[in-house]
């Protein structure tokens, strides 16, 4: 009996071509452009079909799967119910994966981010948002994931929800991790970055692009390609194209796919925030 080739054979420090496909296995770009290659598709399962050491930094958004204490705050409750708030009229395709209990998230994350691990290059830099709750669990899960987290960079918000008595949660977080030994050479980078939220949202969990674009920067390198396996609105690529770097996303919802494909189309090489 055939057995699948889960594993493309390795082939340490060959060169990468976006839109490359796997030996043995028909991975079809949903979308692709000079610079872009999009993937419709579950993050692993894609990610597993990509070649080994081929990508030089990954920023990546996965579903929080936060603020569920409860049992029955996990069950049933939709993305909307979770994270708009009442007056917001706009729509917003909804997204699966995000009610996972703490256990079952940190397994989950250290499935992809092994597989992540084989397809970054030695010294990559891979970035995973998550709000303070769920951070515990993100840098265990990139632990786990064989990867060395080397720290946290705060988003800070520039509105937020005051709330009486408490400290308000202004941040959300860019926890980072890096694929072995990094070198020390290259631009230094602050350690943290104050934005604000995406306006005219496309995604319910939309990254503002500004954010985006300054943490690409971190991708310096000439040739560097940049991979988002959570890309939702395509926020990462629409960056990552603005500096002119080759970048891939892969995303599980045929109408959020789409969406980011219309961006991606859009968007042009430039230098915003220089
Ligand atoms: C937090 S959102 C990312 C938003 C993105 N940063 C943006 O600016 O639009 C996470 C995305 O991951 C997608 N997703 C959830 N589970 C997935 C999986 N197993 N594989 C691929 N995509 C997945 C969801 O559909 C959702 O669009």
């Amino acid at each position: 009996m055939k057995t699948e080739n889960i594993y493309p054979p390795e082939t340490p420090n060959q060169a990468f071509t976006v839109g490359a496909i796997a030996p043995e296995k028909t991975l079809s770009p949903f979308f692709s452009d000079d610079l872009a290659t999009v993937y419709l598709g579950e993050a692993c399962a894609v990610l597993r079909q990509l070649p080994t050491n081929s990508v030089d930094t990954v920023i990546t958004d996965p579903p929080y799967s936060s603020g569920g204490m409860m049992r029955g705050d996990r069950a049933g409750q939709d993305c909307k119910s979770k994270y708009q708030q009442t007056q917001t009229k706009k729509v917003y395709d909804e997204f699966s994966g995000d009610n996972r209990d703490q256990r079952s998230f940190i397994m989950w994350c250290s499935l992809w981010l092994d597989e992540l691990r084989r397809v970054a290059k030695p010294g990559a830099v891979i970035g995973c948002f998550t709000d303070w709750r769920q951070m515990p669990a993100m840098t265990d899960a990139l632990q786990v994931g064989g990867l060395v987290w080397r720290g946290v960079v705060p988003w800070v918000k520039k509105s937020y929800r005051p709330c009486k008595g408490r400290w308000a949660s202004q941040c959300e977080y860019l926890v980072w991790a890096t694929n072995g030994p990094r070198s020390l050479d290259g631009p230094c980078f602050p350690g943290s970055y104050t934005c604000s939220v995406a306006s005219d949202k496309r995604h319910m969990t939309e990254k503002p692009v500004d954010l985006m674009h300054e943490l690409c920067r971190i991708a310096y390198e000439p040739d560097a390609v940049i991979l988002d396996p959570f890309m939702g609105s395509g926020t990462t690529l629409k960056a990552a194209k603005q500096h002119g770097k080759k970048c891939i996303g892969i995303e599980l919802t045929r109408s959020i796919c789409e969406t980011a494909c219309d961006r991606l189309r859009e968007a042009v090489q430039q230098d915003l925030l220089v």
